[in-house]
């Protein structure tokens, strides 16, 4: 239950005692969101606004125009309501962060309600009153383009983030200076579409729903999030833009969400197109009706509202409920306290908001492989390194996609932080050797080898352009785009017989398959888009500045072929493992059928993940021994205590996210063989040893059956604490007690 917009609270206490003074007309008015005008007002707008006919303002920029909207809301209509400003600002304003997928890496909820703060700050500066972030979909699918927006695979990783984020826009006073109405979207399952192609349908049963797709989403509702957005798909043959279910009795009634329901860009319109609406007022009628308070740019509420109420098809106490919502959002920011006139907030302060980008990026890349200690650099023993690759001097494409007001002056390319650290005698061969990542002209790999074989290291920097992922932009295929695999195989060939240091920097919106690549190079580090400041970030952490803490969110697939693959897997009844795996290659001439493996893999592809959920490497190396369970038997409303010892082995501080893993072996519905539970993001100077604690409440050992009934059962469980979901160190315990 969100308090902030609790029906005693004080925002919707004054959102009803103005709803009883507003005309039908206005009402509507208040459902209805437009698109700016980019920069001007045209005539419409001012005198839209004026009758009252526009609740919320979209993608103004403009500073002075924001001003003029508000100031003919609040001044020249007849109830003054202000106007939500919304934008979507997803990972950073002008200063840019690393992708959400790229801040999941970080595992460090204060480093991600940094960032959402730093955004807020930005965005509010100008104007903006509310964000359409953050995106809380779980995707198991790298082909689907918005994967960079999400925080990945897991429920629990998922959730915790959420809330961070939220925290970091709205603050703990939403009527603060500086904060802004944060939005959980695509509620619910949009991640699932279907072979990870965007706006595909979506077929998730409520078991899923509850288990995976819901919780991120249960978690904001229950952290005063202000707002919601519905997702694009149907989910079971119904779009959420229309589904009852969900946005009234699931985020409504039953997790008592008293904020508001935005449609996406139009969303409901687009209910004609799903063919579930015959037509604009149809799809009007199914979305209110469903939980919609506000429709998103296609305007059919405003349109068809007064038809639908003389036709009795919607009821006056519907349209009341959604007016309330969004007036109560408008009263918990302040709008109606803070004027129109207040002068923009102070200019932030730039070069902390670039240090903090930084930090992030230093925290969100992974080290995912470090051959014989090839990394941190050497800088003394170098006299130059080549630097190849476009990504490692673009000042755009290291930003990523939902950029839209991003600062590319702000920008710190990998070619200028390698400069900033490089000691003066250390030259920097630079080639960008394509034009862009997609492009498929060999011609300047010859100079790229040359460049390579006269230097003492060679990094390569590969990936994605921004476009290559984000909202619509899903691909078949996971591998490097263009010719970047050749320039990869070429630089191998030439280079491992030197003993020159290949170090691969990827930086891309997605987990890349790129199984030969990682053979092929002595180090990896995974940048994701990195934001602004990632070239500094990349920089410090190749030359030790830095030391890498980065964690997979989301596991990486060997081939695309093997989508979806993720931790939390079901058993099934025939498990994959080492004994039974048998590849196609090692299969006898006319093997008899029931011969080989029989069990779930792919006979091509080793059935394991290129790299696991929770992977990362460190320059030092951590031991976790000694684990302590303060009890073997948990009763229901107990809390089980979980100690464990970890230490620094290496010569190096460093940070280690800690890792609780739990499997419930018998139940009444098939349980994941590792599920997170819990993390901790640890500090240890070299040598030293931490005792990390868990207090894991048997209530979340709790999961939705097969028809998403809530169930506590006790059983046999095992617990992994670790640093992935490969963890090795265990302990078994009983929950005991009624079955809840
Ligand atoms: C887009 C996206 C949504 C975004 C909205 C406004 O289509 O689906 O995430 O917030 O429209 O730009």
């Amino acid at each position: 239950m969100s308090a902030l917009f609790a029906p005693d609270s004080d925002a919707m206490q004054r959102a009803l005692a103005l709803l009883a003074d507003m005309s039908f007309e206005e009402k509507l008015g208040q459902m209805n969101q437009v698109n700016g005008d980019g920069g001007h007002i045209s005539g419409d707008l001012a005198q839209a606004i004026r009758e009252g006919r526009v609740g919320s303002v979209i993608n103004e920029v403009n500073p002075d125009i924001i001003v003029q909207l508000q100031r003919i809301a609040v001044h020249e209509s007849r109830c003054g309501i202000p106007l939500l400003i919304g934008r979507d600002v997803i990972h950073g304003f002008k200063t840019i962060f690393p992708i959400p997928l790229g801040l999941a890496s970080s595992w460090c909820p204060d480093t991600i309600e940094s960032a959402a703060r730093i955004s807020a700050l930005e965005a509010s500066e100008i104007g903006i009153n509310w964000t359409f972030s953050p995106m809380i979909d779980i995707c198991r699918d790298p082909r689907w383009g918005r994967v960079a927006e999400c925080f990945g695979e897991d429920p629990v990783l998922c959730s915790t983030l959420a809330v961070a984020m939220v925290k970091g826009y709205q603050t703990d006073d939403l009527a603060s200076q500086g904060a802004i109405a944060a939005c959980a979207k695509h509620f619910v399952g949009y991640g699932a579409s279907e072979s990870g192609r965007d706006y595909n349908t979506t077929n998730i049963s409520e078991h899923d729903l509850r288990n995976v797709h819901m919780p991120s989403f249960h978690a904001a509702s229950n952290n005063n999030v202000a707002t919601f957005m519905t997702s694009f798909s149907d989910v079971n043959g119904e779009p959420v833009s229309a589904n009852k279910w969900l946005l009234t009795d699931v985020l409504k009634d039953e997790w008592h969400f008293g904020g508001l329901v935005v449609s996406d860009w139009a969303s409901v319109h687009q209910l004609t197109v799903h063919g579930i609406a015959g037509c604009d007022r149809h799809a009007a009628e199914l979305a209110i009706n469903a939980g919609v308070d506000m429709e998103m740019v296609s305007a059919t509420f405003i349109s068809y509202g007064h038809q639908l109420i003389h036709e009795n098809k919607v009821q006056q106490q519907r349209i009341d409920q959604a007016v309330a919502r969004i007036l109560a959002v408008k009263f918990a920011l302040g709008l109606f306290d803070q004027g129109v006139t207040n002068l923009p907030a102070p200019k932030h302060n730039l070069a902390a908001h670039l240090d903090a980008s930084r930090v992030c990026a230093e925290k969100s890349c992974v080290l995912l492989k470090n051959q014989s200690h090839t990394l941190p650099l050497n800088t003394d023993k170098l006299n130059s390194v080549a630097l190849l690759g476009m990504l490692a001097d673009d000042d755009y494409e290291q930003l990523g996609t939902w950029i839209f007001d991003g600062d590319i002056t702000r920008s710190c390319t990998l070619h200028q932080g390698l400069r900033n650290v490089l000691p003066d005698h250390v030259a920097i061969n630079y080639h960008k050797v394509f034009d862009n990542t997609r492009d498929c002209d060999t011609k300047h790999i010859p100079d790229a080898i040359t460049l390579a074989s006269a230097s003492d290291a060679v990094i390569v920097c590969v990936g994605e352009e921004a476009i290559l992922s984000g909202e619509a932009h899903c691909r078949a295929e996971l591998g490097l785009p263009g010719a970047q695999q050749q320039l990869i195989n070429a630089l191998s060939e030439h280079l491992s017989s030197k003993g020159v240091p290949l170090i691969l920097v990827v930086m891309a919106g997605r987990p890349l398959a790129i199984e030969s690549a990682v053979q092929q190079v002595d180090a990896l580090l995974y940048a994701w888009h990195p934001g602004s400041m990632g070239g500094a970030a990349i920089a410090n952490l190749l030359v030790g500045n830095a030391v890498p803490s980065g964690k997979l969110p989301i596991t990486f697939p060997r081939k695309v072929g093997q989508i979806p693959i993720y931790h939390s897997v079901k058993p099934g009844g025939r498990p994959v493992n080492r004994d039974n795996f048998v590849h196609m290659d090692a299969f006898p001439m006319r093997a008899e059928q029931t011969s080989l493996g029989m069990s779930s893999s792919h006979m091509d592809t080793d059935f394991t993940p290129l790299f696991p959920f929770g992977f990362g490497l460190s320059y030092t190396h951590f031991a976790y021994h000694d684990v302590i369970l303060d009890n073997l038997l948990l009763h229901t409303g107990d809390t089980l205590g979980v100690s464990l010892a970890v230490t620094n082995q290496g010569h190096v501080a460093g940070d280690e996210v800690v890792q609780l893993y739990i499997r419930d072996h018998v139940a009444s519905a098939t349980r994941p063989v590792r599920e997170l539970k819990a993390f901790q993001r640890v500090s240890l100077q070299p040598g030293e040893t931490q005792r990390v604690k868990f207090h894991l409440p048997a209530d979340e050992l709790a999961f939705f059956d097969a028809r998403g009934k809530r169930c506590l059962e006790p059983g046999t469980f095992t617990l992994w604490v670790g640093g992935d979901s490969n963890a090795a160190l265990c302990a078994d315990f009983e929950l005991v007690g009624e079955v809840a």
